[in-house]
C-alpha cells in the first residue's frame, strides 16, 4: 500500500535527492523545478505559501516512491504543481493519484486554476494530466545562453534603458496586459521578490519596452518577460534589452540565463537565436481551468 504525508525538515535531503535524480531524465522533467540539489532545497523551503508543508511524499514499504509539491497564489488564483514525480514501477499511476488527492486537501477554499509545466517527453505526467481533466496548452521552447562572449551594448537614438521607476508602473502594467494577458505574473507584480527586477526602455516619458528578469536561487538568470509596443518594434529595442540584462546578470555573478518562449513565436525565437541562445528543450503547459475546492 502507498501512504502519503507532508514532509518534515529531516526528510528534505532524501526528497531532494529523489527529485534531482528524476529531474535529470527528460521523461520525468518538470519545468518549474531546478535540477541542482542546493537550488532544489531552497525552492522547496520557499514554496508559497506553505514552504515544506506544501511538499507531499509517497512511500511504499518504507521506500520513497513519489513527491508532489504545490505553489499557489491569488493573483492569478492558480496552483502550480511540481510533480507528481513518481518512481514506483507498475504502481506509478496509483501513486501519482494518491499524491494528488492528498495535496488537493492543502489548497485554500475559494477555487484555484491548476497548472503543470513539463518536458514534452514527460509521458508520466502527460498521462496524469489527461486522467485528471487538464488541457494541453501551446508548447514553449526553453532556451539558454552562457553569459560569456556577450555582444556589446549598442546605443539607440533617443532611447534610454534604466530600472523600472514607480512612475512607470502603470504604463508597464498596461503593456504587459496587452502582450501577456493571463500570464503567470500580472504587470503590477513583475518585480515583486528580492531577486526580481525590471528594465524599461524610455524615449522621454514614453515606454518603448520592458524586460522582467530574476536571479534564481541557483544563481542563474531567468528572463521572464520581454515586450516592445508594436509601434516601436524593429528598431533594436528588444535586442538592446536582452543584451543589457545579460550584462547585468553576468556582472551580478550569474554564468547562465534561461528563458521560455512560445514554440510558434518565430520572431522572438529568431532574435534570441541571433543573440546566441540555444535550444534546451520543449516544455508543455497543462491547465485545468475548472477550479478545485
Ligand atoms: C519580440 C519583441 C520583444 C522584439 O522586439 P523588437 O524591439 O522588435 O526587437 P528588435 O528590433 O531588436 O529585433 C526585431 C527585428 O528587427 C530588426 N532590427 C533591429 N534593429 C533594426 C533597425 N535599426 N532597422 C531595421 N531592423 C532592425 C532585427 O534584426 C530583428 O529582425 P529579425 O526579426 O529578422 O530577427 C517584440 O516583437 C514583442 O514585444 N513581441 C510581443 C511579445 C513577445 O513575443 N515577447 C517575446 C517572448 S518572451
Amino acid at each position: 500500500m502507498v501512504s502519503t504525508r507532508s514532509i518534515a525538515r529531516s526528510d528534505l535531503p532524501e526528497v531532494v535527492a529523489f527529485i534531482a535524480q528524476l529531474q535529470a531524465d527528460p521523461a520525468h522533467y518538470i519545468g518549474y523545478l531546478d535540477t541542482d540539489v542546493d537550488a532544489l532545497t531552497e525552492q522547496l523551503c520557499h514554496l508559497e505559501p506553505l514552504g515544506l508543508d506544501g511538499v507531499i511524499a509517497a512511500t511504499r514499504a518504507g521506500r520513497l516512491v513519489g513527491v508532489l509539491a504545490a505553489d499557489w497564489d491569488t493573483d492569478p488564483a492558480r496552483v502550480w504543481w511540481h510533480g507528481p514525480l513518481v518512481d514506483d514501477a507498475e504502481h506509478s499511476g496509483t501513486t501519482a493519484d494518491a499524491l494528488y488527492e492528498h495535496a488537493c486537501t492543502l489548497l485554500p477554499a475559494g477555487g484555484l486554476e491548476q497548472e503543470l509545466f513539463i518536458d514534452a517527453r514527460n509521458e508520466h505526467i502527460g498521462a496524469f494530466a489527461r486522467r485528471h481533466g487538464f488541457d494541453r496548452e501551446r508548447s514553449s521552447a526553453i532556451l539558454t545562453r552562457q553569459l560569456d562572449g556577450l555582444p556589446p551594448i549598442r546605443e539607440i537614438d533617443e532611447v534610454m534603458i534604466r530600472p523600472l521607476a514607480d512612475a512607470d508602473r502603470n504604463a508597464v502594467a498596461v503593456l504587459h496586459q496587452q502582450l501577456f494577458a493571463g500570464a503567470h505574473r500580472s504587470g503590477a507584480r513583475l518585480d515583486e521578490g528580492d531577486q526580481r527586477f525590471v528594465l524599461v526602455a524610455m524615449r522621454g516619458d514614453e515606454i518603448m519596452g520592458y524586460l522582467a528578469a530574476e536571479r534564481q536561487e541557483d544563481g542563474q538568470g531567468y528572463l521572464d518577460f520581454l515586450g516592445v509596443p508594436s509601434v516601436a518594434r524593429g528598431r533594436g529595442i528588444g535586442e538592446r534589452l536582452i543584451v543589457e540584462v545579460c550584462h547585468h546578470l553576468r556582472d551580478a555573478g550569474s554564468d547562465r540565463i534561461h528563458l521560455t518562449v512560445r514554440e510558434d513565436n518565430r520572431g522572438a525565437r529568431r532574435l534570441y537565436g541571433r543573440l546566441g541562445f540555444e535550444h534546451e528543450r520543449i516544455g508543455v503547459p497543462w491547465r485545468r481551468r475548472r477550479r478545485i475546492r
